[in-house]
């Protein structure tokens, strides 16, 4: 019979029950995982999370010494073997089933059964759930970061182009005057929300399941307020079960992420057609060439953000269908959850850095912007506004000007407009008996014509008359600032307690 010791795994090699009694030395013999060893085991995948799993253990063990389970002789030798076991880092851990048996085995290496003392009153379950929490905050915070960069990209293209007129579409067609400012701060105001969401499921992840066990606690008197604490999370997840076998928290925040990417796909999608009317160039940095034909500038980057939706949508899915249906409490299926969310919101935020950047060096094209501002007759809301302001019952002038569109769109690709109110006068004579004039002075109606009128007599709040855009961009601002520090805080208090994890740790080595 060989003992944990000697056998240098821990004693826990193949404890699938994973309850708090370590099992004995002939389990440990039996479960292996023989042909299926590789297949059963996310060490690999858990590199991501083997920092994490360092400073969960490091709470634990400072909890097991303050509440007297654990002597303090003995912690301060598991606490110093953690040093060195993350000095020599993941690639060095012996073979484990997952990162937390590994650090468990390099921890019992060191200190000899003793550090088997370290897994006394909790579980892998709540364990990897408290994990995958810790190491999670960073990463949504870092998405929420990134959707705040974009913002003030947004923000800024927006503040330069208050007066810069382009064409507004509906089902793709031509169809009202707007500006470059109104459209950017169209996508500032979706993404804030997108930062709201992100914010929102760190604040439910952030939550410490530490203590659950398995799934149905521990006769130890633990401190599950202070493992809690001493690794930054805001509270506990108050029930067991819920603690150790509940990933809404990832399908929450991959639903974030997935809306985001969708968000992010409609305007990388927007900057494509613009870049194809030549309403926009990208930078160089964001674009790519052929490999056959040289004069070709491809905004490739820009179709890889659009794509990055499809990533979020497959990693929701992926996430949905792996949970769907699991009983109570712990099932191994969770392993193969986790991924899904790793791969969402690295994919998530490296597409919104570079929508960012591809916004913010965008160079927009003044001229060609406002030739087509006018394209297609689309003052025409402008013109049928103008004469409903004037006494027409709306539907009567909407009529009118519909009426005389073709014409009036033929004179004003002739650069005519005398001949485009002369086709709405026709039409409101036939509609009404009466000329034009009788409601809308002439020389009005062809300032109201003119793109920049037409934009800057939309001025209702939220609408894209420049004095509206102003007043939008300085709220944008001030709520991307305040998202800022919202980031920033956040990222401070796990900061703060970290530092403040390796004090104890440090006074107790
Ligand atoms: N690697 C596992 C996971 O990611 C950790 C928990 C293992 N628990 C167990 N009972 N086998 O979910």
């Amino acid at each position: 019979m060989t003992d944990r010791e000697t056998d240098g795994h821990g004693g826990q090699a193949g404890d699938t029950d994973d309850g708090t009694e370590s099992g004995t030395v002939v389990r440990g013999e039996r479960f292996r995982g023989g042909p299926a060893r590789s297949f059963l085991s996310s060490l690999a995948a858990d590199e991501r999370i083997f920092a994490a799993d360092l400073a969960v253990d490091r709470a634990h063990v400072v909890m097991l010494a303050e509440q007297r389970i654990v002597d303090d002789g003995v912690a301060s030798e598991i606490l110093a073997a953690l040093d060195d076991v993350e000095a020599a880092g993941h690639d060095a851990l012996p073979d484990g089933e997952d990162v937390h048996e590994a650090i468990e085995s390099a921890v019992v290496d060191r200190v000899g059964p003793d550090g088997g003392r370290m897994h006394t009153a909790r579980s892998r379950n709540d364990e990897v759930a408290a994990c995958i929490r810790h190491r999670l905050r960073e990463d949504l915070l870092a998405a929420a970061a990134a959707t705040v960069g974009l913002r003030t990209a947004l923000t800024a293209v927006a503040a330069d182009n208050t007066e810069t007129v382009m064409p507004g579409y509906t089902h793709l067609q031509p169809a009202q005057p707007t500006t470059v400012a109104h459209w950017a701060l169209s996508y500032e105001a979706a993404v804030g929300r997108d930062t709201a969401r992100l914010l929102a499921a760190f604040d439910r992840t952030n939550r410490s399941p530490l203590g659950a066990a398995a799934f149905a606690g521990t006769p130890f008197e633990i401190d599950r307020e202070r493992t809690a604490g001493l690794l930054g999370f805001d509270g506990v997840v108050r029930n067991a079960a819920d603690a150790a076998a509940g990933r809404d928290f990832l399908v929450e925040a991959t639903t974030a992420l997935a809306t985001h990417a969708t968000t992010l796909s409609g305007l990388a999608e927007d900057t494509l057609l613009f870049a194809n009317r030549g309403f926009l160039t990208p930078a160089d940095d964001y674009a790519s060439t052929s490999s056959i034909m040289p004069q070709k500038v491809n905004p490739d980057t820009l179709e890889l953000v659009r794509a990055t939706a499809g990533d979020a949508a497959a990693g929701l899915n992926g996430l949905l269908t792996t949970l769907k249906g699991l009983p109570r409490a712990y099932n191994r299926d969770l392993q193969r959850a986790t991924p899904h969310a790793w791969e969402t919101v690295d994919a998530v935020t490296e597409a919104t850095e570079v929508a960012a950047g591809a916004v913010a060096t965008a160079d927009w094209n003044e001229s060609a912007l406002t030739a087509a501002a006018g394209e297609g007759f689309s003052a025409a809301t402008g013109v049928a506004d103008a004469l409903a302001r004037a006494g027409l019952p709306f539907r009567t002038a909407h009529e009118a000007v519909a009426a005389a569109a073709e014409d009036a769109e033929a004179a004003l690709d002739d650069d005519d407009p005398e001949a485009a109110v002369d086709a709405v006068d026709a039409a409101v004579r036939a509609s009404t008996g009466e000329a034009v004039e009788a409601y809308v002075a002439r020389d009005r109606l062809a300032a109201v014509l003119a793109p920049a009128t037409s934009v800057a007599e939309r001025d209702s709040a939220g609408g894209p008359a420049p004095t509206a855009t102003t007043e939008e961009v300085t709220t944008a601002r001030a709520e991307v600032e305040a998202d800022e520090t919202a980031v920033a805080d956040r990222r401070d208090a796990l900061a703060a307690a970290a530092a403040r994890l390796t004090e104890e740790v440090d006074d107790r080595v």
